[in-house]
């Protein structure tokens, strides 16, 4: 429980001592926007049913006062009163909460391979349909480090869906709802061949881009093949300390990714690096056989090629890499537009079979959220 101590005001701000430590100073305007009276907001769904143009431009605080522990706004010129929780205020003032974003690199706990010296965050997939508390552990996995493995999960080809149907939505492509990574003839993605394949993020053509990629191992008795996933964010920002520069260029260019087959030609304009309001890193992209021509403004290139060299070079990194082969009924689950994944090549004698799939990250925060309130 919050308790406020002391009151000032004037027509344009509020001024609030509270009793656990800390001020607010709250302008008119955003008091008035945040009333939580039955006028202003549905009591059923909490939604606001007021414009910001039937405020008056001139809205003043006329009087505030505290009764039986509220806090009583009225508002000038029209005389609107409104009612304050002071827990509601203490916990939502823009004066004394972190401004955060929770997807960005500040709401994460970012690492290297030697993060994980015991084990890599994993799960059992029947205990995650069964335990609140494991699947709790798990997405907050995906939200943290940005990955989480499950194990035991059933080698039945269409199960990947059934996962995702456990946090949130099938983000259905092109590929379909799911797609076969497997050796085929005549491939329309280097994916679908032996070759190893270099750290990426999936599908930076697509806008939005998925949010979240999984990838169930049906069958693995290939030599090679290995998995290799690394921190994107944790590559960013190591740019960033490295050259302040080059971090500015990545996310300042944007520039094209493409992916174009018989059936399908989807293109994006997009930077290596994407940044919030605050300058934090929120999203990443790297896809070397994606990128389009790179069209930028003549100036801007010798700086990008170095930029991007650096960046591939800090991506080569192995203390950044966590290597591993993923079995039969392991499934991976990774934010997509964070951590990086690639794949080392493999022989041809053997059999490795994984079925991919996508979905977006707002539907395990989701069910996240819902978890964590319960
Ligand atoms: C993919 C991919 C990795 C693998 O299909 O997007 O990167 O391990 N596959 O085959
Ligand atoms: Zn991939």
């Amino acid at each position: 429980m919050s308790r406020i101590r002391e009151i000032s005001y004037d027509a344009g701000e509020l001024a609030i001592t509270w009793e656990n430590a800390g001020r607010s100073e709250l302008q008119a305007i955003w008091l008035r926007d945040h009333c939580q009276m039955p006028a202003s907001r549905d009591p059923g769904n909490g939604q606001r049913l007021l414009n910001i143009n039937d405020i008056s431009p001139d809205i003043a605080i006329d009087k505030a006062s505290l009764e039986d522990g509220k806090l009583i706004v009225e508002f000038g010129p029209d005389g609107h009163r409104s009612e304050f929780d002071p827990d509601w205020l203490y916990r939502n003032c823009y004066c004394l909460n972190r401004q955060y974003d929770d997807r960005s690199e500040t709401s994460k706990l970012l690492w290297r391979s030697d993060s994980f010296s015991e084990t890599l965050p994993r799960h059992a997939y029947p205990n995650y349909c069964e335990q609140a508390r494991s699947k709790l552990a798990a997405l907050q996995a995906v939200r943290d480090y940005g990955f989480v493995l499950l194990d035991s999960v059933p080698c039945e080809p269409g199960q990947i869906l059934k996962v995702i149907e456990t946090f949130g939505f099938v983000r259905e492509t092109n590929y379909g709802p799911l797609f076969e990574v497997r050796t085929r003839v005549d491939p329309n993605n280097l994916a679908y061949t032996n070759l190893g394949l270099g750290c990426h993020l999936d599908n930076p053509y697509r806008d939005p881009v998925p949010g979240l990629q999984l990838l169930h191992c049906l069958e693995s008795s290939t030599e090679g093949g290995e998995s290799i996933l690394q921190d994107g964010f944790m590559a960013a920002t190591i740019l960033r300390q490295e050259n302040p520069g080059h971090f500015a260029t990545l996310s300042h260019n944007w520039i094209n990714f493409r992916f174009r087959d018989d059936s399908a030609d989807l293109q994006s304009r997009v930077p290596l690096i994407e940044v919030n309001d605050r300058n934090e890193v929120i999203k990443v992209r790297f896809n070397n056989r994606s990128i389009d021509t790179i069209m930028l403004a003549p100036d801007q290139i010798q700086q990008f090629y170095s930029a991007y060299r650096h960046y591939a070079e800090i991506l080569e990194r192995a203390e950044l890499q966590v290597v591993f082969k993923l079995q039969p009924g392991e499934l991976l689950l990774f934010d997509n537009t964070r951590v990086l994944h690639a794949r080392k090549a493999y022989l041809a004698s053997g059999s490795r079979h994984l079925q991919g799939a996508y979905s977006d990250l707002d539907g395990l925060y989701s069910s996240l959220r819902i978890l964590e309130s319960g």
